[in-house]
């Protein structure tokens, strides 16, 4: 375990208020892609608890890419990307789900993971929970099952983790 990497983790993301739209705070965590100590304590803290409990990584466009092929790596295992709509170029399955204005449309390829397999699915936030919902959805409509999910940052009074009920959710750090 690693006592003092949330607040390491809380101290070097950067706010950015109004981005991308007036009145949202967002949260940067690109100090922590060029922080490499720091950056491979996050690594290593999931892959101590994920080593041997799954079969492929998950990553989310576009920030769970980058934590996603790290862990995958370590991990010894196969990486997929979740993409967003119309950038797979082979069979996909689909799911579109309700934004605050419009909907979104995630896409996996069908072959990517096989029937029975273990999914390792990574992101850097967890906000009102809609981008895995529907990613958890994708993982199973390939016959596959959702082993955890691993996060860096949970922002707790969006009520994302009540959508994700029946998985295991790992956050480095909750606000
Ligand atoms: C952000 C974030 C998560 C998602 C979380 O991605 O990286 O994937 O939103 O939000 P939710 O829990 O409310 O669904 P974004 O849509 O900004 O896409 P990007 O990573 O491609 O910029």
């Amino acid at each position: 375990t690693d006592p003092t990497l949330a607040q390491d983790v809380l101290a070097a993301m950067r706010d950015i208020p109004d981005f991308p739209i007036n009145g949202v705070v967002f949260k940067d965590f690109t100090p922590l892609l060029l922080d490499h100590a720091l950056r491979s304590r996050i690594v290593a803290d999931t892959v101590a608890r994920q080593r041997g409990t799954v079969d492929v990584v998950a990553g989310i466009e576009a920030r769970g890419f980058i934590l996603g092929s790290m862990i995958a790596h370590e991990l010894g295992v196969g990486f997929v990307p979740v993409r967003k709509e119309g950038k797979l170029p082979s069979a996909v399955h689909s799911v579109s789900y309700a934004l605050e204005y419009g909907t979104a449309t995630l896409e996996i390829h069908q072959d990517a993971v096989s029937n029975g397999e273990r999914v390792l699915v990574v992101d850097d936030v967890l906000a009102t929970g809609g981008t895995l919902e529907a990613t958890c959805q994708l993982v199973e409509s390939c016959g596959a099952t959702v082993a955890a999910i691993e996060l860096v940052l949970e922002i707790e009074a969006l009520g994302g983790r009540s959508r994700l009920a029946g998985h295991q959710v790992n956050t480095v750090v909750t606000v």
